[in-house]
């Protein structure tokens, strides 16, 4: 509703520069009244001052105030950060190991790319997120919402700009520049990137599959003997071994990007689009593989994905993302049988609850039934009331 709100302003400013007062009186009306934000006001106060570079001196007052707040903000910002490495300082005095089997909570937590440059952007902006111990999260959201980006704080490959993240016991403060116990946590978190081009580097599919443990300090060996298991596993020829990872196709590379990630055996899955060049079976043998190791390992799973379908069927918990904030977050059934929602995120419900919205307009309600599959789909309509 209130983005709506934003872009109609900003719409407005867009058709025709002179409706900037009346963009700027709407903007104050509507900040008075609560019905938008501090940021959002700035934001549009931002996109006022751009459009009119020049003899914008009607607007120096907004800016100046907006100014002010983002300044007290930042300040803000600094303190919270300061006391979190005083923490963090702390726990390693205390503490031998960390224990990173916990939840990993995300609090305030922002990221900007490229920042102090003209090509400056603000991919995450002060999210809260709690993924669980043992759960399946499905990050959703159109392209360029930010998931990859905020997948990536989990482990530590991007560090936030404001706030924290904390992984069970463990913390990385925004803005830290080294992070300690770097390797641990890395095995312990496991992802798998968006593009596994970027996390291929060895000359034989084997060394690629057992460097993670070897790295680890693992017996090498043991390491290499597991490498036809994780093949059989990720469906690969055991014939692969030998064969380098650049020579492979997109999915063949995928598939050792992820058997990588399993051989770490960490506690945690992190997994950025991993179906992406997979066919529609490997795509689903994927899907049970991970359901698998959630349930008989209790392995956490996070997961980035544009399928719908998939997402209803194995997310215990589904993140929504949209222009950079996390905007929603519940289960694969409130999610998507919040019409507004995916509407305004632009996403297709997945197929069953396609079919449920149809059904629902000729007068038989499914939605607010637990349903994943044609099965229980099939069990619900012969027993509706
Ligand atoms: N290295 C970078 N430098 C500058 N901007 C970047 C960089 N990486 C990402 N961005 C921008 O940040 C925003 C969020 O990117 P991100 O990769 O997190 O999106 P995403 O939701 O994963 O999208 P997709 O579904 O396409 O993978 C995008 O607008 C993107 O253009
Ligand atoms: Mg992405």
């Amino acid at each position: 509703m209130q983005i709506n709100k934003i872009e109609k302003l900003k719409q407005m400013l867009a058709e025709n520069k002179e409706n900037y007062k009346e963009v700027l009186e709407n903007t104050k009306v509507e900040f008075e009244n609560g019905k938008i934000s501090k940021e959002e006001r700035n934001d549009i106060i931002n996109s006022i001052s751009k459009t009119y570079s020049e003899n914008c001196s009607f607007i120096s007052e907004e800016i100046a105030q907006a100014k002010i707040e983002k300044k007290i903000k930042a300040k803000k910002d600094k303190q919270i950060q300061k006391s979190y490495l005083k923490e963090l300082k702390k726990d390693l005095k205390a503490k031998k190991e960390f224990d990173f089997t916990g939840d990993i909570v995300m609090e305030n937590v922002s990221y900007t790319y490229s920042k102090n440059s003209p090509f400056e952007f603000r991919a995450l902006d002060n999210a809260d997120l709690v993924l669980e111990k043992g759960k399946i999260t499905c990050v959703i959201g159109t392209t360029g919402s930010g998931k990859s980006t905020m997948i990536q704080l989990t482990n530590g490959l991007l560090i936030s700009e404001t706030g924290r993240t904390k992984i069970g016991d463990y913390q990385i403060p925004a803005g830290i520049k080294k992070i300690p116990n770097v390797k641990k946590l890395r095995k312990e978190i496991g992802l798998v990137f968006q593009f596994p081009e970027y996390q291929l580097f060895r000359d034989t599919v084997e060394k690629d599959i057992s460097f993670g443990p070897i790295n680890m300090g693992g017996n090498k060996e043991n390491a290499i003997k597991s490498v036809p298991e994780l093949l059989k596993l990720v469906e690969l020829p055991a014939d692969y071994l030998t064969r380098s990872p650049f020579e492979l196709s997109g999915g063949q590379k995928r598939r050792v990007a992820i058997a990588g990630i399993i051989a770490m055996d960490g506690n945690t899955l992190v997994l950025d689009e991993p179906t992406g060049g997979l066919d529609p079976k490997g795509e689903e043998d994927f899907m049970r593989l991970f359901k698998k190791l959630n349930k008989e390992k209790n392995k956490r799973i996070i997961m980035v994905t544009h399928n719908m379908d998939q997402v209803l069927k194995i997310a215990d918990q589904v993140v929504v993302m949209h222009e950079g904030k996390l905007i929603d977050k519940g289960t694969p059934f409130e999610i998507f049988s919040n019409r507004q929602l995916l509407e305004k995120i632009e996403i297709e419900p997945p197929k069953l609850f396609r079919l449920m919205y149809l059904l629902k307009d000729k007068g038989i309600d499914l939605l607010g039934q637990e349903i994943r599959t044609v099965e229980e789909f099939a069990v619900a309509f012969k027993n509706r009331k």
